[in-house]
């Protein structure tokens, strides 16, 4: 563990409810799984392989939102915020963004225990003025920010659509739950991913390398490795697709014939063609979002998008 980062065990995880949520998804009709599963160690690495994919454009979309408007952002958040970021990951973003604000804190929060500590210490060593926190915890369940955190004003960041990744029911409410962890004028700095063109988002979701293939059907390796699932990975196939009405990419993996999986004692059948639902990604528009946000008691301050209208950040303040 880092001396020069102050780590924070909010037990994100015990083995029995993960156990038991997942039974639950797949012994559902139909049958799904929430994202968080994909990301163990080797899930996150792909994942991020995935963000430099030519054909996923949000990662560097974003980026270069944030890239352009860093300055304009620094005005508007102000620079004597506590930045807490939501799912840390290997982000790049975050980088530019306490180039810009300053803070003398950061807090990183994310349930890969690994990956949260590997990422945290590098801001720490790359950031040497600033005071960073790791908190290990599950922010799509209710928490509460640690104490000893050094600073007046806690402004969230939540990049890379995240939050497409909840239904919009699930978002509001997830957003609410934010709104009882901000003072008011506590802010909150959020990437979402904009309706466009299906052809664009069909693509993003099937890159001609197979990364996101090779992602998605490593939720079935983690099943084997930390569930002691029985499972055969190579009977499930990959599949994506833009779904208009609901305005989400969906994410599937299909048995290529009948088969069971077994978890837990517990004997789950697939018949050939049926699918495993392993990950909604919702694109919003601009007023779509605000609107929502609106809803859940923030808001809404500033927004910047990229020229081609692929990608969006909203700031919204807590609502006094
Ligand atoms: C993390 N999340 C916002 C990504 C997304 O686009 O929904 C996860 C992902 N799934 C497949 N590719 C990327």
């Amino acid at each position: 563990m880092s001396p020069l980062v102050r780590f924070h065990d909010q037990h994100p995880v015990s083995a029995g409810s993960l156990h038991a949520e997942l039974l639950e998804g797949l012994t559902s009709t139909p049958k799904y799984t929430s994202p968080k599963f994909f990301y163990d160690r080797r899930g996150s690495e792909l994942f991020d392989a995935i963000c430099e994919q030519p054909e996923y454009y949000p990662t560097r979309t974003e980026e270069s939102i944030l890239r352009a408007a860093a300055a304009e952002i620094a005005e508007v958040v102000g620079r004597d915020a506590t930045l807490i970021e939501l799912g840390s990951g290997a982000s790049r973003k975050v980088r530019l963004l306490l180039e810009a604000l300053h803070p003398l804190c950061y807090l990183g929060v994310d349930i890969s225990r690994d990956f949260l500590l590997d990422c945290t210490h590098r801001l720490a060593v790359d950031y040497p003025w600033l005071e960073v926190h790791a908190a290990w915890a599950d922010f799509s369940r209710p928490m509460s920010w640690p104490d000893g955190l050094t600073g007046e004003r806690p402004v969230a960041f939540f990049p890379g659509s995240s939050i497409g990744n909840f239904t919009p029911e699930e978002a509001e409410n997830f957003l609410g739950g934010l709104t009882q962890l901000l003072p008011p004028g506590g802010g909150l700095l959020i990437g979402v991913d904009l309706i466009k063109d299906r052809a664009i988002l069909d693509a993003a979701y099937n890159d001609a390398a197979g990364i996101t293939a090779a992602f998605n059907l490593n939720l079935l390796e983690r099943l084997r490795h930390d569930f002691e699932a029985e499972v055969e990975p190579s009977r499930f196939r990959h599949r994506a697709f833009y779904n208009e009405v609901d305005h989400r990419i969906e994410m599937h993996l299909v048995s290529q014939c009948d088969q069971s999986l077994r978890l837990a004692n517990e004997c789950i059948f697939f018949d050939e063609g049926e699918s495993l639902h392993t990950e909604s990604s919702y694109k919003y528009s601009v007023s779509g979002f605000q609107d929502l946000a609106e809803r859940a008691g923030f808001e809404p301050r500033a927004y910047w998008t990229d020229c081609d209208s692929l990608f969006c950040i909203h700031y919204l303040e807590r609502a006094p």
